[in-house]
């Protein structure tokens, strides 16, 4: 049967090239399984979510709005001019929200809005960090885009480093997605990034998709955000869109709950091609997020736990492997040398799972794929296992 070449010629997923490297591979040593490759949070979201889901239960036989709610909207609204200091008035729930069943829905379809057939009578680029959220290059390769990861390494803060982006490459580009607090590094963009690169968006017209999903798990600073950004610069929102989610920072992953705010232009068009391939949120769900959005006592008990875990790997693997305490996310970014075969290493010999770097980056114009020598381990399960984890590789490496 002919099918999309775009499909075709989609990346491997990361988890189904794992499942290839690690399934046939059974761990000698006699102990339980320690699964550090997936990004999945462990701790329990907040009690009152169920409750408020089993009280809206009369809600389940309604189509929900594909943007949204109004009070979810709302909750969003709120929720984003009280944790970035936002100007009042500022965020309009109506013009400047709409929600998102889990924000990697929203990330793959903007493609298809913000992708042209042309940039500057030439094939458009969409721009990326390297490495990078798959969903990205997914989105952008099916929308028509060339994607072009750029390297965000140890030498750049691992963020991309704009002054490096040709500006040849800058007029056909047509969406760029940042990552901040980025997986896997957990480096965070601050106020000047974020000027340089909105004012480039604006500059060269194109999007700026940024992905802030992690943006509440966070050591010390709570990350500079994407419409903080737009206020200190006037206000204005066009071209930027900021991506949130209850995914990461209420523990809330199941619940596929997020939402994209900022330019309203940009927002209305997404709404309309929402309303032909968007998932909408069942309601009693929305209800729940709702309560979620507006409480905080919980997502500050959330990063207390993080940190304590970022306390027992720091304790335990001192700086080896190039361990550094990152400002954000849930994710260790470690320098084993040769990532691949260090994930092979520790499941086969102590039972221990990470994402190999590689398969999650791209080789650069010199042939260098700049996750090449790290492995990702999601910092997720109770201090015991993160401890015994972090004891495994220190044995095995
Ligand atoms: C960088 C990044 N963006 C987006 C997502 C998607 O999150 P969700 O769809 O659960 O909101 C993830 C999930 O792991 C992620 O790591």
């Amino acid at each position: 049967m002919p099918l999309s070449a775009k499909y075709q010629s989609l990346e491997e997923y990361p988890f189904t090239r794992l499942n290839k490297l690690l399934g046939p591979v059974t761990p000698r040593a006699n102990e339980t399984p320690i699964l550090m490759s997936v990004g999945e949070p462990q701790h329990e979201p907040p009690a009152f979510m169920a409750r408020v889901i089993a009280e809206n239960s009369h809600l389940w036989n309604r189509y929900p709005a594909m943007s949204g709610s109004q009070a979810l909207r709302t909750a969003a609204a709120h929720w984003l001019t009280a944790r970035y200091r936002l100007p009042q008035g500022m965020i309009e729930a109506g013009r400047h929200v709409v929600a998102l069943s889990g924000t990697k829905e929203g990330l793959y379809l903007l493609a298809s809005l913000a992708i042209p057939e042309s940039k500057a009578g030439q094939p458009p680029i969409a721009l990326m960090p390297n490495p990078y959220y798959l969903v990205y290059s997914g989105g952008a390769h099916m929308a028509g885009a060339e994607t072009m990861p750029l390297d965000a390494t140890a030498g750049t803060g691992f963020l991309p480093d704009l002054d490096a982006i040709p500006e040849a490459v800058l007029r056909r580009t047509a969406l760029f997605y940042l990552c901040t607090p980025a997986n896997p590094q957990g480096a965070c963009a601050d106020l000047d990034y974020f000027r340089k690169l909105i004012g480039l968006a604006r500059r060269f017209d194109f999007v700026l998709a940024v992905d802030e999903c992690y943006s509440e798990i966070y050591d010390r600073v709570p990350p500079v955000g994407g419409l903080e950004a737009c206020a200190a610069m006037g206000g204005d929102t066009s071209h930027v869109l900021v991506f949130h989610s209850l995914s990461k920072r209420s523990n809330a992953a199941g619940l596929r709950i997020g939402f994209a705010a900022g330019d309203p232009d940009l927002l209305a068009k997404f709404g309309v091609l929402r309303s032909y391939g968007g998932a909408q949120v069942p309601l009693p769900l929305q209800e729940a997020a709702v309560a979620l959005w507006q409480d905080e006592a919980h997502v500050e008990e959330n990063r207390r736990l993080y940190r304590r875990k970022f306390d027992i790997c720091e304790e335990i693997l001192k700086d080896r492997f190039g361990f550094y305490r990152p400002p954000g996310g849930f994710f260790l970014w470690l320098d084993v040398g040769d990532g691949e075969a260090a994930a092979l290493k520790l499941w086969r010999d102590a039972g221990l799972r990470s994402l190999p770097g590689p398969y999650i980056g791209r080789a650069n114009a010199q042939g260098i794929n700049p996750g090449e020598r790290y492995i990702r381990l999601a910092i997720v399960h109770d201090d015991d296992t993160v401890a015994a984890g972090m004891r495994r590789l220190l044995r095995v490496l």
